[in-house]
């Protein structure tokens, strides 16, 4: 069956898809890719030689998907506590749409990307806390990925606002040549642990621009009606 989304208000955008609440899984969402911004108009604006690439190549959900299914086989269940678990694809009115686990805080309200937790908090000891618990994982598994950005990651918290969680939504996928299964788990670890270190770095450069008057860049904040979080705001 069809899902009607162009109806509802997306809950978020990023550069590429928008996100809505699914209409019968309050605990899943769906991606589509923005009406705005079409799988051709991305092509062009990579220019040569990227554009001579096929579509599909540029379609982040069925990246997103292929990946997801390896990072299953691979790692199994624990994989799952770090990137947001995907359930495949439902046709919408708004072209076939990914569907994956909605990151929600214990207070219901869809959590808050680690950037705006960032901007509103600091890196606060709780922040610092779930950033390590995050990257020792990472590490330990060797999870390839792209960079690890800080609107890409959401901060899952409990009845006490405090991180219990902090879940990769977005940056999946790596552009190895070699499959995962055949790279050493040592190359996987070093890798991972770089980009930990680059993730480490973006909180700093983010903590430091603190106290300017906007939030830097639009992405990474939520605009659903009724999920501006003010309860966590102090
Ligand atoms: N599973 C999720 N749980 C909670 N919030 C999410 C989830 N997926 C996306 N978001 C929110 O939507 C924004 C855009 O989603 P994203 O998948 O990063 O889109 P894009 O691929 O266009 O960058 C994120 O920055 C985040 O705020
Ligand atoms: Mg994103």
């Amino acid at each position: 069956m069809t899902l009607m989304l162009s109806s509802q208000r997306p809950f978020a955008q990023g550069g590429n898809r928008l996100c809505f609440v699914h209409p019968k899984h309050p605990d899943r969402c769906v991606k589509v890719r923005r009406p705005d911004f079409s799988l051709e108009a991305r092509r062009r604006k990579k220019g040569f030689p990227k554009n001579l690439k096929p579509l599909s190549s540029f379609d982040d959900n069925l990246e997103e998907f292929h990946v997801m299914q390896q990072l299953e086989q691979q790692f199994g269940m624990p994989i799952f506590n770090l990137i947001s678990r995907c359930y495949g694809f439902e046709d919408t009115d708004m072209g076939r749409g990914l569907t994956s686990e909605l990151i929600r805080d214990h207070s219901g309200h869809i959590s808050h990307t680690l950037k705006q937790y960032l901007w509103d908090h600091d890196h606060t000891e709780d922040s610092q806390h779930a950033v390590n618990t995050f990257c020792n994982q990472w590490i330990d598994l060797g999870v390839p990925s792209r960079d690890l950005l800080l609107h890409n990651i959401v901060a899952q918290r409990n009845h006490k606002g405090l991180i219990v969680r902090l879940v990769l939504i977005d940056g999946l996928g790596n552009q190895n040549i070699l499959p995962m299964w055949l790279q050493p788990l040592t190359l996987r670890r070093n890798k991972a642990r770089r980009k930990t270190e680059n993730l480490r770095e973006r909180i700093e450069a983010l903590v430091n621009q603190r106290g300017a008057d906007t939030f830097p860049g639009f992405h990474g904040q939520l605009f659903h009606e009724g999920v501006e979080d003010k309860d966590h705001e102090q």
